[in-house]
Order: C-alpha cells, then structure tokens, then sequence
C-alpha cells in the first residue's frame, strides 16, 4: 500500500492539533503506519525558520515577501526530508497546513501577487500536492477567543487585526470552492467528538483502503 498525503488546514484555533491527534490514534489503531508534521517547522531548519517566522518583536520587523519566502523554504526543505521519504515508505502523512495556507495567509490575507505565491509553492514543492486536505471551517473570532483562552501571549500571525484573519478566511472559501475534490470542508464549531467523527467518515469515503 502507498504512502497517503493529508493536510489540515483553517483559520487561528480552528481545532488541526487536536483533530489531528485524535486522528492519527485512530489509525495506528487499525495498523496504520502515520507520519505527523506541521509547516513550518516540521524539519530541524524549519524549527528555526518558524520561530523567525512568528516570534513577534518590534525591532526585528518581518518584511511581506521576506515572509512568503521563508515559508517557501521551509516547505521545501520539509518536502525534501519529511514528506517524500515518508510517502516513499508507505506511510499516512497528516501535516498540519501546507500550500493553501499560503494562498490563504500570504496571498488573501496580505494580498501578495497569487501568481507569484503559486510558482514559488511549485517550486518548493516540486508539485507535490495533498491526496486529500481537509479544511476546519470555523468563524475568526471563534478561534481567536480558543487561542486567547490557551495560549499566554499570541504569535505574530496570530496578533494581526481581525481584517486579516477574516481574509484569510475567506482564501479558504474560495479554495474548497474552487478544488471541491481536493479540500473538504468540515464544521469546526461542532463538539471535539463530532467533528472527528465526520474527518474518519471522510477519509473512509476517499481512501477507501481504510477500515
Ligand atoms: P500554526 O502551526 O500554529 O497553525 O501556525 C503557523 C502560523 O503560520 C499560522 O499563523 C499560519 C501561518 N502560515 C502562513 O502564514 N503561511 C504559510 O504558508 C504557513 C504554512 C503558515
């Protein structure tokens, strides 16, 4: 059996973690071998790339494009050491965002070139794409109020104005609408227990090898 490349994706506190926790249990319990990453920072260099990324500080300001760059050398740099040797060996990868937040963050939510965004996301991906990502849908503020209740001090991304992240927002609108077969939207506001319910149900309906 080949390797299987899941993404989840969604706005600030829309719940990938722990839905991404919970469904990697349910796998290894049915014997399949799962390989968890995230971007950025799911390789050694991504690790320093993502504290570049999203430490906030007033004297170390992150220019736009410096931080699409960053983002497409960290995925390049995952793709090469995480993500192909892991599909290579037959394993389900769940990664926690991927090239869509890309669109989403850098391009609808700062409004950087798409065109740019997309030959910079194929370069650093040398077109590798998802089997299937699914997309936690739920309202900005939603997630912004888990963050806050969880987190002591927001990242840099995370303490952009609420314009921003309703942008974003809607970047993910436009993409399950445009790829209805690759990304499949799935309520994030209902209970932990539900929502995981639905992603197995999914990812039964399209990876039909599994139980
Ligand atoms: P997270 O891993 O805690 O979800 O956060 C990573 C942050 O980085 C989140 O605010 C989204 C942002 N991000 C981008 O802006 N562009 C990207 O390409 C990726 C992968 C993440």
């Amino acid at each position: 059996m080949g390797g299987r490349f899941i993404v989840f994706e969604g706005v600030e506190g829309c719940g990938k973690t722990s839905q991404m926790q919970l469904c990697c249990q349910w796998l290894q319990s049915n014997g399949i071998p799962v390989a968890v990453t995230r971007e950025p920072g799911g390789t050694e260099l991504g690790l320093e790339l993502r504290r570049l990324l999203l430490e906030k500080s007033e004297d170390k300001p992150v220019a736009e494009v410096t931080e699409l760059l960053l983002y497409a050398a960290d995925r390049s740099q995952h793709v090469a050491q995480e993500l192909k040797p892991n599909l290579a060996a037959g394993k389900y990868i769940l990664c926690d965002r991927y090239t869509d937040s890309t669109i989403a963050y850098q391009g609808y939510g700062r409004g950087l070139n798409m065109s740019l965004i997309e030959q910079l996301n194929h370069i650093a991906t040398g077109g590798l794409e998802s089997d299937l990502t699914i997309w936690l849908d739920v309202d900005v503020e939603v997630g912004l109020a888990r963050k806050r209740g969880s987190e002591t001090k927001l990242d840099r991304i995370e303490q952009e104005a609420i314009a921003f992240h309703r942008r974003v927002q809607q970047g993910y609108a436009e993409l399950a609408a445009s790829y209805p077969f690759r990304i499949v939207r799935v309520d994030g506001s209902l209970s932990k227990e539900a929502v995981q319910q639905n992603i197995q149900g999914i990812l039964r309906d399209c990876l039909k090898e599994l139980p």
